[in-house]
């Protein structure tokens, strides 16, 4: 693992570099953002899976830093006074405090356009399998993925979302991009049909149990230790797995996904060991 984080961290400085342009403010803050790296799940679940359906891992190691720089971006979004208000990301300052709100809006927009160009410029990889990683990069960072859930987020604050939209909220803003980094791997790995079917179900069930955990993890770990504030979700009152379900509720429910999630991979006749080993731990994290 140390080693994939490795290739991942030294990849992405080499594709983002500081230059001597005017306008490097938008790449310093980027940089900014990128040098204090979060837990790479996305980009190592990218490798994991394109691993597991036989590809080289240099083949896949560009299209899992367009997913990371993907991430960062909505990390930096997410973080604005208007959307979660947040002052600490990974124990430092977010962005807009140590630049400002434009810089911040500007960092995030450069990252996610970066991350299509980074695509299309991926050695190693055949057209069709550019086309398709994009495809599914748009999709799922999309109007019906990710930024999608961001949207149900924003106006669910202060409101008591049902059950169901809370889930859905889940799977959109969060399991999304885990589906998109696994199925990253899928195309690269030339899985079939499906193959790819399962990875998706797969990437659901998991990343709506990891914001499952996340939630929980707001109300229970001091700041410190999270990297950022503790009680966020709290102070915006928003509705949360901890508000909607309970915390017991949100704990067993987070656990019977990870094994309906499993059941997913048991359908591939592939060694799934890795990626399971990587999502059990993940239940107990402490960030
Ligand atoms: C945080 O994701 C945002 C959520 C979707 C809950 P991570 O917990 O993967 O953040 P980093 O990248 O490790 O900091
Ligand atoms: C973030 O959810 C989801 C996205 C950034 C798309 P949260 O708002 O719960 O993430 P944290 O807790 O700020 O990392
Ligand atoms: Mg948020
Ligand atoms: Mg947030
Ligand atoms: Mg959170």
């Amino acid at each position: 693992m140390q080693t994939k984080k490795k290739l991942i961290s030294n990849r992405i400085h080499e594709l983002i570099q500081n230059t001597e342009l005017p306008q490097n403010r938008v790449i310093e803050a980027a940089l900014y953002s990128l040098a204090t790296p979060g837990k790479y799940l996305r980009p190592i679940f990218t490798l994991l899976t394109a691993e597991m359906f036989g590809a080289n891992i240099e083949d896949a190691l560009d299209p899992a830093c367009a997913i990371e720089l993907i991430h960062t971006y909505s990390l930096i979004h997410d973080d604005l006074p208007a959307m979660d208000d947040d002052d600490l990301r990974r124990g430092k300052e977010t962005v807009h405090i140590k630049f400002d709100e434009a810089t911040a809006i500007l960092a995030g927009d450069f990252l996610l356009t970066y991350s299509f160009e980074v695509i299309a410029n991926a050695s190693h990889l055949d057209s069709v399998k550019k086309c398709k990683l994009i495809h599914t990069l748009a999709k799922r960072a999309g109007a019906k993925g990710m930024i999608g859930g961001q949207m149900i987020d924003s106006q669910a604050a202060g409101s008591n979302l049902p059950e169901p939209l809370l889930l859905s909220m889940h799977e959109l803003k969060t399991a999304a991009l885990f589906t998109a980094a696994l199925e990253f791997g899928a195309i690269v790995g030339g899985a079939n049909k499906n193959e790819l079917q399962q990875i998706s179900k797969f990437g659901k069930d998991f990343g709506i149990s990891f914001q499952i955990i996340d939630d929980l993890l707001d109300v229970s770990v001091p700041t410190e230790q999270l990297g950022k504030s503790h009680g966020s979700d709290e102070k915006k009152n928003k509705p949360t797995s901890v508000t909607i379900l309970g915390e017991k509720r949100a704990r067993e429910m987070a656990t019977l996904l990870n094994i309906q999630a499993f059941s997913h991979l048991n359908q591939l006749d592939r060694d799934t060991s890795q990626l399971k080993d990587l999502v059990k731990t993940l239940l107990n994290r402490r960030f």
